[in-house]
């Protein structure tokens, strides 16, 4: 937490990516005390929308709007009441106010996350919205076995060039794992620019037409930088593997400020921390 923090009050531009690890056995939210006592923490109409959900996806709700205000809470030194939020008209939620920083979240695979990222060219009056940001989430776990038949499922989601790659991934017989990660991490980058844009998957996603990636891409701790050029726009993925399955994608427009921008700074969190600082700046 420390590290998150001074990240984000040390520089007048930042951007990290924080996140948890939500596995079953979190007393916290397998207990119905304290889940009511963390669900007191949010506002009602957020209350409402997580007991809309059932079983672990109302936990990973809860956890995630958790996550999003103790994290708008600590880059703005601001406490939970002097937030102010906005949605976009496909659900994109934006935080307001002057040189508050763009936010993006994701979960999968028992992680729930959040990227933060602010701009020295970012508005400064208080109603003022920051540069977009993107983050996703995907996990190779969701992929199935890989042969013509699954492959031919996706064309519609790649173009030409993303979908040539990962045919001559198949027909060179380079394994499963790979086609997993490749495929996997296409998804994150895609999904990370809809979340960018606010469209979410209302899109034509073969739009979006990232290259071809390496499997010298994949080395364990690197990290993944792309630039691309969408829509007369030069976006910025960046990814890295959170662990073996996986992988979380960043995008933002770049800006005049980006030369000596430093790399993703990842910080991992527990669920108890995230929650006694919430309830602190409740
Ligand atoms: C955005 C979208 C791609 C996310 O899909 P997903 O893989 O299920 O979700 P992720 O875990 O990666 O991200 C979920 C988070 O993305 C954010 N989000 C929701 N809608 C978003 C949007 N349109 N743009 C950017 N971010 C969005 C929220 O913070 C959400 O967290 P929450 O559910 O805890 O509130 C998908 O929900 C989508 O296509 N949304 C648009 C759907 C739509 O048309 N909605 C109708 C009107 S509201």
């Amino acid at each position: 937490m420390d590290k998150f923090q001074d990240i984000c009050h040390q520089n007048e531009q930042f951007q990290c990516l924080i996140y948890i690890r939500i596995n079953g056995r979190d007393a916290y939210l397998n207990d119905d005390f304290q889940f009511e006592n963390c669900m007191r923490i949010l506002p009602l109409e957020q209350q409402a929308r997580i007991l809309e959900k059932r079983g672990r996806t109302r936990q990973i709700a809860l956890v995630s709007q958790l996550l999003q205000l103790m994290g708008c809470c600590k880059a703005t030194r601001r406490n939970i009441g002097d937030l102010k939020f906005s949605n976009g008209k496909f659900g994109k939620p934006r935080l307001l106010g002057r040189r508050v920083p763009a936010f993006s979240m994701s979960n999968s695979d028992g992680f729930c996350a959040m990227f933060l990222r602010r701009n020295s060219g970012d508005e400064d009056d208080e109603n003022g919205i920051p540069s977009e940001v993107g983050l996703d989430l995907a996990s190779t776990t969701d992929c199935k076995s890989w042969n013509d038949e699954y492959l031919n499922e996706f064309k519609d989601i790649f173009s030409v060039h993303e979908f040539t790659h990962l045919r001559k991934t198949l027909d060179a017989g380079r394994g499963r794992k790979l086609l997993d990660r490749i495929f996997t991490h296409y998804w994150s980058m895609k999904e990370a620019y809809t979340k960018f844009t606010g469209t979410g998957l209302n899109c034509d996603l073969s739009e979006i037409d990232l290259g071809s990636v390496s499997e010298s891409d994949y080395n364990r701790n690197a990290e993944f930088i792309r630039t691309v050029q969408i829509d007369q726009r030069c976006m910025v993925f960046r990814s890295k593997w959170i662990n073996e399955t996986v992988v979380a994608t960043v995008c933002y427009e770049m800006g005049s400020d980006d030369a000596g921008s430093p790399g993703l700074t990842m910080c991992s969190l527990e669920l108890p921390e995230v929650i006694i600082e919430a309830l602190n700046m409740k």
